[in-house]
């Protein structure tokens, strides 16, 4: 998202923010180190003992620049995960690698480019698997970035390319678990120079044929950038007449069909996602909704409300259960 459209600091930063009768649990620092975990009868691990199947790194929202030292921010946490006592085995990014490229002409996306892909190569020598996030995208902003959409790398392509993706979403299988990284960022139908959170019916295609042949006994996780449901979307400004209105940029606009599909599928644990640089966690009908703040902060001006520059580590079990802790890496922004 844009820092424009962040939302003031109007949560408590301890405190439960909703929970109602239809079994929705909402913490809004679900998942920050030292925070009493939230859980509902659905998504709360079993009596049973749990072993875990596997621990990775979630990093989102990193929006990598020259400016403000955020290529050493992130050098500074990719360290911190690397230094784990207990190592990810693995590095998932949420969106937004770089600062923007939406808007940005071809020299300046270029670079901010090639500062993410050096200061991941240099400091770190993990598996790292990417998601796409709106300013990941060069150029739906035709004015401000002075592209025509004829440019062989306009639009998802240059990341796709960069990042060695053969397509702007993907799935994989890796300790008895299912990983789906979703393309959440679409084309504003009303807005040529905008964006909408869904995915398009090719990738809904892809996305049922593919959760159907996730073999029995397998656990799916699904990381998107845009979140598919979240409270964070819903701490905005009421309309005059008390009703609120979710942006179609801010949350999946096909959130519905997205959650009965994971739901149907019967194997989907979890859907961690960025884009708000907010911190929730919401358990609703069995499955686990985690917005996983940034590693930016607040754009690297410092922490935006209760998301201070962080990553989280996020714990997969083998009952399908899923934790997610965010994890503050000791960043002080630069003035
Ligand atoms: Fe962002």
């Amino acid at each position: 998202m844009n820092p424009r459209d962040s939302h003031p600091a109007s949560l408590s930063r301890r405190g439960l923010l909703m929970a109602s009768a239809a079994g929705l649990l909402v913490a809004a620092t679900a998942g920050v180190a030292g925070a009493k975990p939230a859980t509902t009868p659905a998504a709360a691990a079993p009596a049973g003992r749990r072993n875990r199947s596997l621990r990775i790194a979630h990093l989102t929202d990193i929006h990598i620049q020259p400016e403000l030292a955020a290529a050493e921010g992130l050098a500074r946490c990719l360290k911190h995960v690397e230094g784990q006592a207990d190592k990810p085995q693995l590095i998932v990014t949420g969106g937004d690698l770089i600062m923007d490229s939406f808007a940005a002409d071809e020299a300046r996306t270029a670079l901010q480019w090639e500062l993410l892909t050096k200061t991941i190569k240099d400091n770190t020598g993990l598996r790292i698997e990417q998601t796409l996030g709106n300013h990941d995208i060069w150029g739906w902003n035709k004015s401000k970035s002075k592209t025509s959409g004829t440019e062989k790398l306009w639009g998802k392509q240059r990341a796709i390319e960069t990042l060695g993706m053969k397509r702007s979403y993907h799935s994989y299988d890796l300790g008895g678990w299912h990983f789906v990284h979703i393309d959440s960022v679409q084309p504003d139908p009303s807005d040529a120079d905008g964006y909408i959170g869904k995915v398009d019916a090719e990738q809904m295609d892809w996305l049922k044929s593919d959760l159907a042949a996730v073999k029995p006994g397998t656990h799916t996780l699904v990381i998107s950038h845009i979140p598919i449901f979240s409270a964070t979307a819903m701490v905005g400004k009421r309309e005059k007449d008390g009703s609120l209105k979710i942006a179609a940029g801010l949350m999946h606009t096909d959130s519905n069909e997205l959650r009965e599909l994971f739901e149907k599928s019967g194997h989907v644990r979890a859907a961690i996602s960025g884009h708000t640089h907010r911190l929730d966690r919401l358990d609703f009908r069995g499955i686990r909704y985690c917005c996983n703040g940034a590693v930016s902060g607040g754009w690297w001006k410092g922490p935006n409300a209760e998301a201070t520059e962080g990553y989280t580590l996020v714990d997969l079990f083998d009952d399908g259960t899923v934790d997610c802790q965010y994890t503050p890496y000791g960043w002080q922004a630069r003035k």
